[in-house]
């Protein structure tokens, strides 16, 4: 919707890089940036977004049903991130606002978080780290702090999409794994050039010596890998999340740890974020886990600003935003 840009009011809720922020004010566009560290409550948010024309938000923000209906009159939303599961994309979709997010930019950097995960849990580098820390490291022992091998071994990709994928490179090109993945459908592209092997997802958590999500949260994959799935796994399997926490059911992950009913975890999300720094995860020889820092370097975090920057100005000059993520619902709105 073309619109002149001395009308336009972007709400940018956290300081995002600065190459996003100045793409919008060379726009000429009014740019409320949140100027605090800590992300705004509800009450703040619906306050600040009343006064303004469009959003530029992360996961932090709660963009639900009773939100939009009370800001119906927002333009647009730009999601800051590929996950977008903090916000109702269809009934934005419904009342005509497209929200659009910022894929592709981040595949590498989170497929790294996920490969790092691994290989830090197989040789329990988190643990050893901290035990060097605690005094611990006396002498040379030639039996303790033994890891696993990750040659050969097979990787189960939940999710083969773009950060799926690279991960699934990564562990083929440096260990040469195997890989099996469970989709909602069978992707061609990755059984042609990764040679993937398309499973169910019993199959996939029976088989998995590395079991890796890369899904998005919705209705269907939370809580998705509970104790009844660890079960099935093998006792030898690491269990890596870079996705989203509340794909796993925590207490069921620490019990199935302690159980020995999985061998190591590596979370870069975590159920509920933050953790709680009591949380018996942290004592674990087998376990890595990460603040949520799977897109967190400068380069993948200024391409993220502009991207999202970019959704919010192609809206405006009455350009298409390639990275829409409610078309459908739109169209049906429409
Ligand atoms: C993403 O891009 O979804 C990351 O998890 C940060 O929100």
């Amino acid at each position: 919707m073309r619109r002149d840009p001395k009308e336009v009011r972007v709400l940018v809720t956290r300081k995002f890089p600065e190459r996003g922020i100045d793409m919008l004010k060379n726009e000429g566009f009014g740019v409320n940036v949140w100027p605090h560290e800590r992300p705004m409550t509800g009450e703040e948010f619906l306050k600040e977004a009343k006064r303004s024309t469009a959003i530029f938000c992360t996961l932090s923000e709660k963009i639900d049903r009773p939100f939009l209906e009370d800001c119906s009159h927002i333009d647009v939303i730009s999601q800051f991130g590929v996950g977008y599961d903090n916000i109702d994309v269809m009934t934005a979709g419904h009342l005509g606002i497209p929200v659009c997010n910022t894929p592709d930019v981040l595949s590498d950097a989170t497929a790294d978080v996920a490969f790092g995960l691994m290989i830090n849990v197989s040789r329990k580098m988190f643990w050893l780290h901290k035990s060097i820390a605690k005094g611990e490291w006396k002498y040379f022992r030639p039996g303790s702090g033994l890891g696993i091998e990750l040659r050969g071994k097979m990787l189960g990709v939940f999710g083969m999409g773009r950060i799926g994928a690279e991960m699934a490179r990564r562990c083929k090109s440096a260990f040469g794994m195997n890989i099996i993945y469970h989709n909602r459908k069978p992707d061609k592209k990755a059984e042609d050039e990764l040679e993937a092997r398309y499973v169910t997802f019993d199959a996939l958590l029976e088989e998995s010596d590395v079991l890796t999500l890369h899904a998005s949260l919705s209705k269907d994959t939370e809580g998705m890998f509970d104790m009844k799935a660890f079960r099935r796994m093998k006792k030898s399997a690491i269990f890596i999340n870079t996705a989203r926490g509340l794909m796993h059911n925590e207490e069921d992950l620490i019990r199935a740890l302690r159980e020995g009913e999985i061998w190591g975890a590596g979370l870069d999300v975590t159920n509920p974020e933050p953790m709680d720094q009591n949380n018996p995860l942290l004592e674990m020889e087998n376990v890595a886990v990460l603040p949520h820092i799977g897109s967190a370097t400068e380069e993948t975090r200024n391409r993220m600003s502009e991207l999202a920057a970019s959704g919010i100005i192609k809206y405006y000059r009455g350009e298409v935003i390639d990275n829409l993520v409610n078309r459908r619902s739109l169209d049906r709105g429409r």
